[in-house]
Order: structure tokens, then sequence, then C-alpha cells
């Protein structure tokens, strides 16, 4: 087994970006890196990582726990202090879904595709999910700061979680060899800082196309799940402000921008 030192040095060896990763953190245990990171570093600069070797209260979205056992996965979050518009923050769960995705493409040459909003999937399983946290208080139309939190499956102990077997994926799955932490969060960084600097820049059109060309419900029946219903609906498309345009049963045509899907396959 190839060594899987995780270090700022080593992280630091494979970064390309500007601001992100450059000021770096890595801990042996934490309880989630995203509740850490607001908790005790959210002072930090622009681009600050935190890195942890496993979570005890790894978290999802919509309260849900992330399995985050030792050296089974990459967990980190780093901080933003984005000039972005709130209407724009969800780009950002975009941005990272997109980095990831092309991350795992340039280092295994697979092919992940994303589920609508944030999992990034490996076939029909999930192999990374994303939370996109924010801060805003004051009133000059931008977040005071946003954390993104990634974790991805490098390996996935499937007799320690039988009940988890099903649903989830690890790049070890598909690659004889996995990138060691370190390069794959490096390289995620990497994909990650020029489209949140042109996403900053006004620029959507390019982000968007590398998101909808991976989504993995276009042209499809789905279940949606929204606090307020739960529906059957078709997947039509991805709108230029990046809604999910689904039709219901009855004809009707709806844009969404929160909530869950589930695909029906
Ligand atoms: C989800 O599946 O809904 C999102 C999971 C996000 C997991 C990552 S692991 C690093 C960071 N710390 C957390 O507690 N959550 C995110």
């Amino acid at each position: 087994m190839q060594l899987d030192e995780l270090t700022p040095a080593v992280v630091a060896a494979h970064l390309t970006t500007a601001r992100l990763g450059r000021e770096c953190l890595v801990l042996p245990e934490t309880d989630s890196t995203s509740t850490a990171l607001r908790r005790d570093f959210r002072d930090r600069p622009d681009g600050f990582a935190l890195l942890a070797e496993r979570q005890t209260a790894g978290r999802g979205r919509l309260g849900r726990t992330f399995v985050s056992s030792a050296g089974d996965g990459l967990y980190f979050s780093f901080l933003l202090r984005p000039v972005l518009p709130l209407t724009a923050l969800e780009l950002l769960t975009f941005t990272a879904a997109v980095a990831v995705c092309e991350a795992v493409e340039r280092l295994c040459g697979l092919h992940p595709t994303i589920k609508w909003v944030n999992d990034v999937f490996l076939g029909p399983r999930k192999l990374c999910g994303i939370l996109v946290e924010s801060a805003v208080s004051a009133p000059t139309g931008y977040p005071d700061f946003v954390i993104v939190g990634i974790g991805v499956n490098l390996h996935f102990d499937r007799t320690a979680h039988p009940e988890l077997s099903d649903v989830v994926a690890a790049l070890s799955d598909a690659v004889e060899t996995p990138p060691t932490r370190a390069v794959l969060a490096a390289s995620i960084l990497n994909a990650f800082e020029p489209r949140c600097d042109a996403l900053c820049a006004g620029q959507t059109a390019e982000l968007l196309a590398a998101y909808r060309s991976r989504l993995n419900c276009l042209g499809r029946p789905v279940t949606v799940h929204t606090p307020a219903a739960v529906y059957e609906a078709f997947c039509e498309d991805l709108t230029e402000q990046g809604g999910l345009l689904v039709r219901t049963a009855d004809g009707e045509r709806r844009t969404l921008r929160a909530g869950e899907i589930s695909i029906r396959l």
C-alpha cells in the first residue's frame, strides 16, 4: 500500500492555487472539519483549509451523518470570503461538485456524475458529499464567509457498514491505486479556485455547462422531495440560472432551487 501521508507540506507540494490551501492544518481527529472551522478558525484568511484524519461527528445536508472513519476518506473544509451576491451562493455547491469530478477524472480516469444538488456519484452509488454553509451578518449583500466541506470515500469498509454497502462508492472500488488524500485534496482545490474566481467575476455559463454535462438525472423520471411535498416528475433540464426544471405528472413545469431528488431507474 502506498504511503498516504496527510500533512500541510504534502498538500502544498501539489497545489497550483494562489490562495486555496496555502494556509492549511491537518488534525488527527475532530468532530467535523466544517464545525471546527466555523468554531475555531473562522478568522483565518480566504482559502484556509482544515483537514482531518477522521471525524467523530461528520455532517451532511439535512442533518444527516457523514461516516468518516480514519484512513478511509478525505475529509476537509475550506474557508472562502467570496465577493458573491447571496443569490449566487448555491453556485459554490455546483463549483465544488464540478471540481471533485474534474479531480477524480484527472487522477483516476473515471467519470463520476452529479446527483443534483450536491452529491458526486460513481455508477449508482455516492462517492462524495458536499456541504456548503455560509454566515451572513453584514449588510453588504455578500456573505461574511463561506465554508465548503467535502468528504470523498477513497476506501470503504463494507463489512463495518453493511447497511451502507449498496449506497456508498469508493475510489478503490474502481481503481487499483487510488490517489493519496493529499494529492486528491490539492487537485480538488486546484480545480475549484479558477472556477470560483470566474464565478465571482460574474461568469456562470461555463460552470453551468460543466455541471449540467455531469448531471445524472436529465431525461429521467425522478421523485422530488421538498419540505412541502413529495411527488413524481420528469427531469427536463438545468435552467440558465441553475434551477432544475422538472415536469410533473399533470404536465406542470416547475423549477427547483432546493430540495432533493431520487432518481427512478
Ligand atoms: C452530504 O452528504 O450531504 C454532505 C456530506 C459532507 C461531508 C463533508 S466531510 C468534511 C466536512 N465536514 C463535515 O462534517 N461535513 C463535510
